[in-house]
C-alpha cells in the first residue's frame, strides 16, 4: 500500500519523508489556506522534498477553468496530479486530462457511483472521504469495499486513494480491503508506529541491559 501525506505543511512533509515511507502528497484548498502561504511557492517546495505524486486541486468549477488550472499546474512538474471534484464539469475535465496525459485525483467522492463515473472518465485516482462519512454516522470504509469490488469486477485501473483518514484503524481497514493508497494526516502517520507494549518492552530491555556485565 502506498502512503501519501495529507497536508500542505512543508515542515510536516519533510519529517514524514525522513521516515522513509512517504510515496506522495495530497493537498486541498483548506489545507493550503492553513499555511497562509502562496500555493505555487508551497507546491514548488513540496516537489523538491518528495519524488512522487503531488495533488494540486483546481478551484474553478467550469470545464474551461479546470482545464486552464490543470494545464498550469501540470506544467510545473511531471509528478503533479490534478485534483478535480466529482461534478459534471469535473467529469469533462477528468476525461480531457486523461486524453492529454495529465494525471487526476478525483475528490469529494461519497458514493460508489461517483467512483464508477470517475473511472469511466479515466481518473488516475479516486478519493473517497471515509472520515467525513463516519462523521455523519455512515460507514466510510464500506464505501471502500464497494469501490474495490466494482473496480475489480470490470478491471478499472483507477487507484483507490482513501482520504479523510482520522485514525490508524482506517489505515488497517483500508489495507485489508485492498485500497491502493492512504492519504494520511501527519498526526496519524506518527500514531501508526505507536504501541504501549513496544514502549514498555523497550524500557525493560534497556533497564535489563544495564545488568549485563561489561
Ligand atoms: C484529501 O485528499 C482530502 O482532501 C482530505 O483527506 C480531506 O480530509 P478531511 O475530511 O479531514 O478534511
Amino acid at each position: 500500500m502506498k502512503f501519501f501525506i495529507d497536508t500542505a505543511d512543508v515542515g510536516e512533509i519533510r519529517q514524514a519523508a525522513e521516515l522513509g515511507m512517504l510515496d506522495g502528497v495530497t493537498t486541498n484548498p483548506s489545507l493550503v489556506a492553513k499555511t497562509g502561504r502562496v500555493f505555487r511557492e508551497v507546491l514548488g517546495e513540496i516537489l523538491e522534498v518528495v519524488d512522487g505524486p503531488v495533488s494540486a486541486e483546481v478551484t474553478a468549477t467550469d470545464f474551461e477553468g479546470m482545464k486552464r488550472e490543470a494545464q498550469d499546474y501540470a506544467s510545473m512538474h511531471d509528478n503533479i496530479v490534478i485534483k478535480i471534484p466529482i461534478i459534471e464539469e469535473g467529469l469533462k475535465a477528468i476525461k480531457w486530462c486523461s486524453e492529454n496525459g495529465i494525471k487526476t485525483n478525483v475528490t469529494l467522492c461519497f458514493h460508489p457511483l461517483q467512483a464508477l463515473m470517475a473511472a469511466k472518465a479515466g481518473a488516475s485516482y479516486i478519493s473517497p472521504f471515509v472520515g467525513r462519512l463516519d462523521d455523519i454516522s455512515t460507514d466510510g470504509m464500506h464505501l471502500i469495499t464497494q469501490i474495490r469490488s466494482i473496480y475489480d469486477n470490470y478491471g478499472y485501473d483507477t487507484e483507490i486513494l482513501v482520504a479523510s483518514i482520522r485514525h490508524p484503524m482506517h489505515v488497517v481497514e483500508a489495507g485489508m480491503i485492498g485500497a491502493d493508497v492512504c492519504t494520511i494526516p501527519f498526526k496519524v502517520i506518527q500514531a501508526l508506529l505507536k504501541h504501549p507494549l513496544t514502549d514498555s518492552g523497550l524500557a525493560r530491555f534497556l533497564e535489563d541491559w544495564k545488568k549485563v556485565p561489561g
